[in-house]
């Protein structure tokens, strides 16, 4: 007999033995197959919705000529849904391609990679493996389809670009805004936990690039739990970035996105760029 065909009757057995809660604490919990009708109960109280603005995402980075934007994109694209002081998710329900196909026009406009060397699909792949995974325990949220459905569904919600636009608040080379105003425009739609993220260009300014919001299990904002600053602090996928809270007392620039010098074709007459973007 196939490996494969063993497992149906593995599954089989193991409910009709009453073997499944052995599994409930291990890490390598089988969320796909699901060996209890009923979801796990989740060992998170709050999850992080992550935005992040390609005006400011490429200075983000480490090595900036590993940046790429999309020529397509043009506004708040999405980083995450991630459950917060998850220690380690199980990495044990990998993403097929399949998972997401219906989503895929979508997701591509939507939460598309930003970095030469990874695919949207992949950056989607780890996102599911390491954050998404772990949201399984909700309902809502169970199953690839699920997840990236409510994160579309989210991104839809938290129209950041529209709310800052419709209150003046729009890209500039130049001109700064006070980090109060941002939250006080932001807060009605982000809650008061919102969090706004920034990194220090060659100019010494702050330059805003992703924005975190605070939501319970059943998507509601302003969820709070008092450890979750510590873990987002050790945090993951955060490796390449050199991000931090934008402080609040200097103001940030919420600088246009430039696809000349972030485009997929190298732009032959001009030089690397230099951290300002459009703005060199
Ligand atoms: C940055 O990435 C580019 C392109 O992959 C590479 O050639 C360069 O060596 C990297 N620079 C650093 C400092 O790692
Ligand atoms: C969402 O969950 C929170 C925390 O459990 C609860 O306080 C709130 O009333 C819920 N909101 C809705 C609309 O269910």
């Amino acid at each position: 007999m196939a490996p494969c065909s063993l497992l149906p009757l593995l599954l089989t057995l193991s409910t009709a033995l009453q073997l499944h809660d052995l599994s409930t604490d291990h890490q390598d919990w089988d969320y796909k197959h699901g060996r209890r009708s009923q979801s796990p109960s989740c060992k998170w109280k709050c999850m992080q919705f992550t935005l992040q603005w390609p005006g400011g995402f490429c200075q983000s980075l480490y090595n900036e000529s590993l940046c790429q934007i999309p020529p397509n994109i043009n506004t708040w694209t999405i980083h995450g849904l991630w459950p917060q002081r998850v220690q380690r998710c199980c990495e044990c329900w990998p993403l097929f391609l399949y998972d997401v196909q219906e989503l895929e026009a979508e997701l591509s406009e939507r939460w598309p990679s930003l970095v030469k060397f990874k695919s949207s699909f992949q950056f989607w792949k780890d996102e599911w493996e390491k954050h998404g995974a772990c949201a399984a325990c909700v309902e809502e949220l169970k199953g690839p389809r699920k997840y990236f459905q409510i994160c579309l569904k989210l991104r839809q919600h938290f129209d950041i670009h529209r709310l800052l636009d419709d209150a003046g608040i729009t890209p500039s080379c130049q001109r700064p805004y006070e980090v109060d105003e941002v939250h006080r425009v932001l807060t009605p739609l982000l809650g008061r936990k919102h969090e706004l993220e920034c990194v220090t260009d060659q100019q010494d300014r702050q330059v805003w690039f992703q924005v975190k919001t605070s939501l319970f299990p059943n998507l509601t904002i302003d969820c709070v739990h008092h450890r979750d600053a510590d873990a987002m602090a050790a945090g993951s996928g955060r490796s390449y970035s050199r991000g931090h809270a934008c402080p609040t007392d200097v103001p940030l620039y919420y600088l246009p996105i430039d696809h000349h010098h972030w485009g997929a074709e190298p732009v032959p007459d001009r030089p690397p760029p230099l951290g300002g973007g459009a703005c060199t």
